[in-house]
Parts: structure tokens; C-alpha cells; sequence
């Protein structure tokens, strides 16, 4: 089958078609791990894959993770089954982040599977880290390229407070943790750079005053959500994304307003492979 790409943006993301994620053959998987790289985050529609499937897939790109938090599947543990209900206007991951990178391993890649989609709403956005990294500011780049900052994991509460159908994976007071990574990492397959911080976790800079800690980080926040360094995802039924989560934040966006999307359920199958500790 010939290989279609669009990209959906100029920055990062594409959609592939004539790639059968059943097939998990150490070809298939090659070209699925390239364009992984070089589009950083890929999307395939019409992929109705059994929970084995998902995981059989989610396994050629390494160990699977338990999330920190959030109970998986009662059958199949690895996969948190991430549910907007009807009437929830919240939906998790509605922020800029990258997936756990409170971890000491913050998360290689998820692999995301539509259940139930509302006709209107709930797209996910993604933004290139490689490509923020190349446009910050330069004095920016200097002040922080070889410093490290704090990641919170912000405790289970985080989690699940607003999610009525999603459960914890211990108990309510599970604690939040912290740990301290390089604000620009290198990625251990392309050995290219990326700029490793994100709103939702990064806390504080290591070995600089507060006051400088936060202003820095503000403009990094700001820097890294411009919007030509993103690309954004309108789910269907049965669509598979998977996302390089050392390379991109994302940001799953809660527009259930009256009348669109509240009302309707959003259902999503997800996955994350371990990654390593960022160098
Ligand atoms: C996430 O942030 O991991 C969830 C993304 C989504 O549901 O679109």
C-alpha cells in the first residue's frame, strides 16, 4: 500500500494513510517509528484496534508505564481508558503539558485511541519543543541551556477530582513528587535538542532567585504555545495518534459548550511506552 502524508501544520503533525496499525512486523513498525520522528506526533484514521491490539502495537516501541495516578483498565491495566462524561465540561489534559514529566522517566510516547468523540468539540493541539527551542529568544537560550528545573507531579487530586469516571490507581492521598531535569534536552534518537519545560508541571528553575525563576518561565510559556509552532487534531471514531512526548507538549481542549459538545460523551483508549531519563 502507498504511504499518504498531509501535514497538518507547517510546525509538527501529519496524517497518514496506507499504514495498517495492525501490523506490527518489525517493517511496518520502522516506517511508523520514522514518521514518528520526523513528524513528531501522527495521526491514522479508521484503525479500529482491539485493546490488544493497541497493546501490541504500544509494545514495539518499548515497556509499557503505569500512570502515577490513574487506574487502568480492570482487564487490561495498561491502558487508561481517559473519559469525559456527559455533563463534564472539564476534560482531562486540558492544559499545555507534557505527559508525567514530573517522572524521574517522563513518558517515550502514548498511543491515543478514539472510543466516543462529540460532533463538535474536544480537538487536541500539540506544539514542537525541537522548533521552540530553535526560535527562544537568545539571551533566553543562554541563561538556561545547561540549567535543570523542577518538575511536580501536583498529587492525585490533580487527577481526579473533576473526573467522575476516571479512579485512582492507590488511594486519594497518593503525594506529589518531584524531580529535576534539563531544561534543553537531547533526544536520544535524533540527537537533536529540545527545549524540555511545560505550564503544567515545570515549577522552578534550579540555581536561580525565584523572582528570575518565574519571569523566565513565563516567557517560556508564552514562547512555547505560539501558535506557528502548533498543530491541531479533530477526532473521529476509531483514529489512533500517536505522540513523540519528549518532542511535543499538548493540550486537549474542553470546548463542551451548551448546545456543541456537552452532553456527549469523549472516550479515549490511552497508552504510554517508558521513557529514559532525559540527558
Ligand atoms: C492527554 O493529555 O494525555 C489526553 C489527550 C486527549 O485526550 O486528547
Amino acid at each position: 500500500m502507498q504511504i499518504e502524508t498531509k501535514l497538518l501544520s507547517g510546525a509538527l503533525g501529519a496524517e497518514i494513510k496506507g499504514i495498517d496499525l495492525t501490523d506490527i512486523s518489525d517493517d511496518n513498525f520502522k516506517k511508523i517509528n520514522d514518521l514518528l520522528l520526523e513528524h513528531k506526533v501522527i495521526f491514522f484514521r479508521d484503525q479500529p484496534l482491539t485493546a490488544e491490539q493497541h497493546i501490541a502495537l504500544a509494545e514495539k516501541f518499548g515497556p509499557l508505564e503505569t500512570h502515577a495516578y490513574v487506574k487502568g483498565l480492570e482487564k487490561f491495566p495498561e491502558i487508561v481508558r481517559i473519559i469525559k462524561a456527559e455533563d463534564e465540561k472539564n476534560q482531562w489534559g486540558e492544559n499545555w503539558h507534557s505527559d508525567v514529566s514530573y517522572n524521574f522517566k517522563p513518558t517515550k510516547a502514548v498511543i491515543l485511541k478514539s472510543i466516543k468523540i462529540p460532533p463538535v468539540g474536544g480537538d487536541t493541539c500539540f506544539s514542537n519543543m525541537e522548533l521552540a527551542w530553535e526560535t527562544l529568544d537568545g539571551k533566553i537560550k543562554d541563561k538556561i541551556k545547561d540549567k535543570k528545573a523542577i518538575h511536580s507531579s501536583l498529587g492525585a487530586e490533580f487527577f481526579l477530582e473533576n473526573y467522575k469516571k476516571m479512579e485512582g490507581n492507590k488511594n486519594k492521598n497518593y503525594n506529589e513528587y518531584s524531580n529535576e531535569h534539563p531544561m534543553v534536552r537531547t533526544h536520544p534518537e535524533t540527537g537533536k535538542k529540545i527545549l524540555f519545560v511545560n505550564w503544567t508541571y515545570t515549577k522552578e528553575i534550579i540555581g536561580m532567585k525565584r523572582e528570575e525563576s518565574e519571569e523566565i518561565l513565563k516567557q517560556i510559556f508564552e514562547h512555547q504555545t505560539r501558535l506557528d509552532l502548533t498543530c491541531r487534531f479533530t477526532w473521529t471514531e476509531n483514529a489512533v495518534c500517536i505522540w513523540d512526548n519528549r518532542s511535543v507538549i499538548h493540550y486537549a481542549i474542553a470546548d463542551f459548550y451548551p448546545g456543541k459538545g456537552l452532553g456527549y460523551e469523549r472516550v479515549m483508549d490511552r497508552i504510554a511506552i517508558e521513557g529514559d531519563h532525559p540527558q
